[in-house]
């Protein structure tokens, strides 16, 4: 399912505009005609257009023998062409290869575009989304169990996602955490305290220690010694009852984790609104019942389940002892989003391993009549997976000692490794301990971040720092880097910026200005690509290539400082600032002014 965004300010939307009228004038017959643009991708280094129209061909073949006038692909081509109404943004057209329409834009008007940009900010170039109430379920860890890597790239990847519906500015973007803190884990937990600690009524940290070591520990009981596994299965009835005793241990357990878990967030800068599986307690026996009054819910085997299209299996929504699980909260929680807080969009971010989780999820939810027969029409349910987290020799990312890793270990590894490289460069000389720490920060969270985002989310990926850490190539050192360097090019300039915005002008007279210029404003719609298919790793390729641009085209072959040019080149140094951030913003990373 791909949401359209509706973005005035895309040139491939502009162009589209042109060309739809150019198509109605020319082939009347044919009604809406979708104009098929296209930017031009430069082959061996040499672009002849930056834009071509597609439509020739595939038209050419449906009004075949209708209109005597076009012979063939090529000459309707010229036809759309000659069609087209005057507009101050092209410069010129031509007619290739079999029908393609080539379109170069107008120095004059990139040039007024980006200026544009730079005196109305970056909001202006915002697309609007289709709807107004959009949700974001991502992170979600579980309390006592671990918090794995698998949760970092859902935090990271549900993060991003969350900050660039943002920006489409809905009415209301949710956040939301569904952390794990129901599960029949705690039973155990809880029974394992009292059984430990009798003289105890208090769980606090020092009792438990680590509490993954804890949850382990309980575990091995659980599954060796029988009466301990009675006393751990009543422990739940007791806290699922609302036993005082057990839902103070059990509060007590969820904050030990929040810690943890908090920790993480801090790290990389990460705000969500949790509403954790405990919320849903009481709502899972009205929402089962429903379900049965709509005569979907099954006897299997003593337990409660409910059969979707095209699954053999059943959805389980209560267990054979009578508990509930993941799906009988999950149907809660979605019954809740769908009629409390009446979202139009409701986004799952979880590895891909539970895409039959949701796929049954949504299906009963279909055969309910709760959600449309056609998924094309909202509200709409999507989940978005993403591939395992690998360590260096392939394999699922394990410490040395076989555990799973820390992810606040991981965190610090990282910076730490980017601040004793910080330190070798020799740069730092003059920075106070606070400047070497936020940018070591910068640079080793945003290398995390970069490493997960610049995938497609549906492949695997390796953790390798060496790689992540490198200034060299596609990763978020080289791009903090660039941003470091095109700050100090304006701070040696010694200009007022916001001075210039007032009285310069943007003049694209150098190939490489231009270059610049236009990759500036193909933002726009790169952006609408990446987020209807919520796929942050188109956003990822475009911020790269801009460095590339900047540093090996334009600042390679413009000088700025000192040149007649000056004001101008500075104008759009300060507009690649501008889009840089803006995609720094958007990726969760916080770039740094000087290194
Ligand atoms: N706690 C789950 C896990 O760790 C993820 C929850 C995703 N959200 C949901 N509503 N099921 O795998």
């Amino acid at each position: 399912m791909i949401i359209e965004l509706d973005c005035p300010s895309s040139v491939r939307k502009q162009l589209g505009k042109l060309f739809a009228e150019a198509l109605k004038q020319t082939v009347p017959t044919e009604l809406e005609i979708v104009p098929l643009i296209d930017a031009c991708i430069p082959k061996d280094g040499v672009k002849h257009a930056d834009y071509q129209c597609n439509n020739a061909m595939s038209l050419f073949a449906k009004i075949k023998g209708k209109q005597e006038e076009f012979k063939n692909p090529r000459s309707l081509g010229e036809g759309i062409m000659k069609n087209l109404p005057p507009s101050e943004m092209i410069e010129s057209c031509s007619v290739a290869g079999p029908g393609f329409v080539n379109i170069v834009l107008s120095n004059k008007w990139i040039a007024q575009r980006v200026q544009k940009m730079l005196t109305d900010g970056i909001d202006s170039w915002a697309p609007r989304l289709p709807i107004k109430r959009v949700l974001v379920d991502f992170s979600s860890p579980n309390i006592a169990k671990e918090m794995h890597v698998g949760h970092l790239r859902s935090t990271i990847i549900g993060d991003t996602l969350a900050r660039m519906l943002e920006f489409c500015q809905p009415e209301c973007l949710i956040r939301r955490n569904h952390l794990g803190d129901w599960g029949t884990q705690f039973g155990m937990l809880i029974a394992h305290h009292f059984e430990k600690f009798p003289n105890s009524d208090n769980v606090n940290e020092s009792n438990i220690g680590d509490l993954q070591a804890f949850y382990k520990e309980s575990k091995l009981k659980f599954d060796s010694d029988p009466d301990f596994k009675l006393n751990a299965q009543q422990s739940v009835v007791k806290l699922q009852g609302g036993d005082p005793k057990y839902r103070k241990a059990w509060e007590q357990i969820c904050n030990i984790s929040r810690t943890e878990f908090n920790k993480v967030y801090q790290r990389l800068g990460i705000h969500l609104e949790e509403m954790p599986e405990s919320f849903y307690n009481e709502l899972i026996p009205p929402t089962l019942e429903k379900l049965d009054k709509l005569g979907l819910i099954e006897d299997s085997d003593g337990a409660r389940v409910i059969f979707v299209d095209g699954v053999d299996i059943p959805l389980i929504a209560v267990k054979k002892d009578g508990g509930y699980n993941y799906f009988s909260t999950d149907l809660a929680s979605l019954w809740y989003r769908l009629n409390i807080e009446k979202l139009d969009w409701n986004i799952y971010v979880t590895d891909v391993g539970q895409w039959q989780h949701f796929d049954m999820l949504f299906k009963a939810f279909r055969r309910a009549g709760w959600l449309p027969k056609d998924e094309n029409e909202y509200p709409i349910c999507t989940h978005i997976g993403f591939g395992l987290v690998l360590g260096k020799d392939g394999k699922r990312l394990r410490s040395s000692l076989g555990e799973t890793v820390r992810l606040v270990d991981l965190l610090d590894k990282a910076k730490e490794k980017s601040k004793i490289a910080l330190l070798k460069r020799g740069n730092t000389k003059e920075w106070s301990e606070e400047e070497i720490e936020k940018a070591s920060e910068a640079i080793g969270y945003g290398a995390v971040k970069y490493a997960d985002l610049k995938n497609n989310r549906t492949t695997n990926y390796t953790i390798n720092f060496e790689q992540m850490l490198n200034d060299k190539g596609n990763t978020a050192v080289y791009l903090i880097y660039a941003h470091a360097r095109i700050c100090s090019i304006i701070r040696k300039s010694g200009k007022d910026i916001e001075e210039l915005k007032k009285t310069g002008t943007v003049v694209l007279d150098h190939e490489d200005e231009r270059t610049l210029a236009l990759h500036l404003l193909q933002f726009t719609e790169v952006f609408v690509e990446s987020c209807s298919n919520l796929l942050p790793h188109t956003l990822c390729e475009y911020l790269y290539n801009l460095a590339e641009i900047f540093t090996k085209k334009f600042y390679s072959n413009c000088q700025v400082v000192g040149s007649p040019e000056e004001t101008s080149r500075l104008l759009l140094c300060e507009a690649t600032l501008v889009v840089m951030r803006h995609c720094f913003y958007l990726l969760g990373i916080v770039p740094v002014d000087k290194l």
